[in-house]
């Protein structure tokens, strides 16, 4: 209670943070010393986080493209594991210290292309030229209507709609109000987040003041997850630089290895210093968010997209993919939405490698959806493939079968569950232990109703989808 105290009097959370003190070698002891808390509950805090209790200099990624391009090959003896290092486009990739390695090389750039002229997202990122684009912010009221107009919704994985968000936010009562970007970005098969992060971090500042305009937000913080240090390093030149830290003071935030802090309100515990466990909504963050106040947590790209629809209204229907598994040409690519899953697969990734047919794609992630190939005239958009998440697209050719992937998803599942509550905590040990789709359908009937948050509730989502274009192929391939 003291370190709550202490630390919720600060309105920056530049010091104090346990989990920074942990990281940076601080032991139990002193870091209950220095914050107040009691040992245990520093303790509680470093077995929550991967990289505070099993730090490893060598770690491989474990993510959907990296496990399918690895096969049965061996790890490297003492390596830690990780469950996406952001390099699906040349996988498999391994992180030795601050420096990822992948198929090609060593820190090797996102390929990138854009189906859209001009490109929204991807405008600064595919050479657009750079102005001063906070100056040209309008009004809070005028961002807000073009928000409306457009219909923005979130590009996170929920798709909420931004200005409903922000409205919400606006009217909540409070002297202080914080913006918080989610670089997070833990969904294996999404890089786009990355590369906004390395390339266009000025598009996030603006993207972050503009919503400090419309809704009286007092501090930015960008959350971004330890896996990307490029991607912190390259946010923070990018925030010393910043001309507008007056109107809005910005600082990075970093993760220490929890895919569930991508949830924004176990992503608001960690950046408190504490366990990155979900809370149940409501209270919503926009209302009673970090440290109580209101808050608002904004997705990355949503953030670059609102930086130009803020001044024009327009770009709301572009958004970034990652495409990435066996497609000819991976990279990110920027589709309008309602776009064919063929036509971007076709046209954004060079399509199917010769010898290697298409069995199926894993769209928006573990928890996202399983198409086989005969739907992949479904266009891609929230209305036509409800929980498509983020979109990033894994392809899975003839050579993954539905068992394959159903036990990678379990696999993941179980892995990254924070146990908070009981459904997910223990449905996700159960799944792989289901022998039949009776069984295996009742145990995730209890996790989509019972489960606290998204993870949970989410998923059963691609495993549904197995069991209904695959069937019994999910136990017995
Ligand atoms: C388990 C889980 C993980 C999530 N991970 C992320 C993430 O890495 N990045 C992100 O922007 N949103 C993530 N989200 C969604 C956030 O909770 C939140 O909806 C989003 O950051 C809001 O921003 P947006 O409206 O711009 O999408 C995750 C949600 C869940 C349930
Ligand atoms: S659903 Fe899973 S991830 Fe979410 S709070 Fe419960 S145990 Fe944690």
């Amino acid at each position: 209670m003291e370190y709550l105290l202490a630390y919720s009097h600060r309105r920056v959370p530049t010091a104090l943070r346990p989990i920074d003190a942990l990281a940076n070698g601080g032991t139990i002891a002193a870091v209950a010393e220095a914050s107040g808390m009691p040992p245990v509950r520093v303790q509680g805090i470093r077995s929550f986080y991967d990289q505070l209790h099993s730090p490893a200099e060598v770690r491989v990624c474990t993510g959907t493209s990296c496990h399918f391009a690895r096969g049965a090959s061996d790890l490297p003896a003492g390596a830690g594991e990780v469950r996406c290092l952001g390099h699906c486009y040349a996988a498999p990739a391994l992180q030795r210290g601050d420096v990822t390695h992948d198929r090609i090389g060593a820190n090797t750039p996102v390929p990138r292309r854009s189906l859209v002229d001009p490109p929204v997202v991807l405008r600064h990122v595919l050479g657009g030229p750079r102005s001063d684009d906070a100056a040209c912010l309008p009004d809070g009221e005028s961002i807000l209507l073009h928000l409306e107009s457009s219909g923005l919704r979130g590009r996170g994985g929920a798709a909420y709609p931004t200005a409903a968000k922000w409205r919400a936010a606006r009217d909540a009562p409070g002297d202080i109000k914080y913006v918080v970007a989610n670089g997070d970005e833990g969904d294996p098969g999404s890089y786009v987040d990355r590369l906004l992060l390395e390339e266009d971090p000025e598009s996030i500042l603006v993207g972050m003041l503009a919503c400090a305009r419309v809704t009286g937000g007092t501090h930015g913080i960008v959350y971004i997850r330890e896996e990307y240090p490029e991607a912190q390093r390259r946010m923070k030149a990018a925030i010393a630089a910043w001309r507008h830290g007056r109107e809005l003071q910005v600082e990075v935030v970093s993760g220490a290895g929890s895919y569930v802090c991508g949830e924004e309100t176990a992503l608001l515990r960690s950046i408190e210093g504490l366990r990155g466990e979900p809370w149940p909504k409501p209270p919503y963050p926009t209302t009673s968010g970090l440290w109580d106040r209101p808050t608002i947590v904004q997705n990355v790209e949503t953030l670059v997209t609102v930086a130009q629809l803020a001044q024009s209204g327009h770009g709301a229907r572009s958004k970034a993919l990652s495409i990435s598994g066996a497609v000819r040409e991976p990279g990110v690519v920027e589709i309008r939405l309602g776009t064919s899953v063929r036509e971007v697969l076709e046209r954004g990734a060079g399509g199917e490698i010769p010898g290697r047919p298409w069995k199926m794609a894993l769209i928006g992630g573990p928890m996202g959806r399983v198409l086989p190939v005969s739907l992949f005239d479904t266009p891609l958009s929230y209305g036509a493939l409800p929980g498509m998440g983020h979109g990033g697209i894994v392809m899975l050719d003839d050579r993954v079968t539905p068992g394959a992937l159903a036990r990678h998803l379990f696999d993941f599942a179980r892995a990254e569950s924070c146990g908070n509550c009981t459904p997910c905590r223990v449905g996700t040990q159960r799944l792989a232990g289901c022998r039949d789709r009776s069984s295996l359908e009742r145990l995730m009937e209890t996790m989509s109703l019972g489960s606290l948050c998204g993870f949970g509730q989410g998923v059963p989502t691609p495993l549904r989808d197995l069991l209904q274009h695959f069937g019994d192929e999910v136990f017995n391939t």
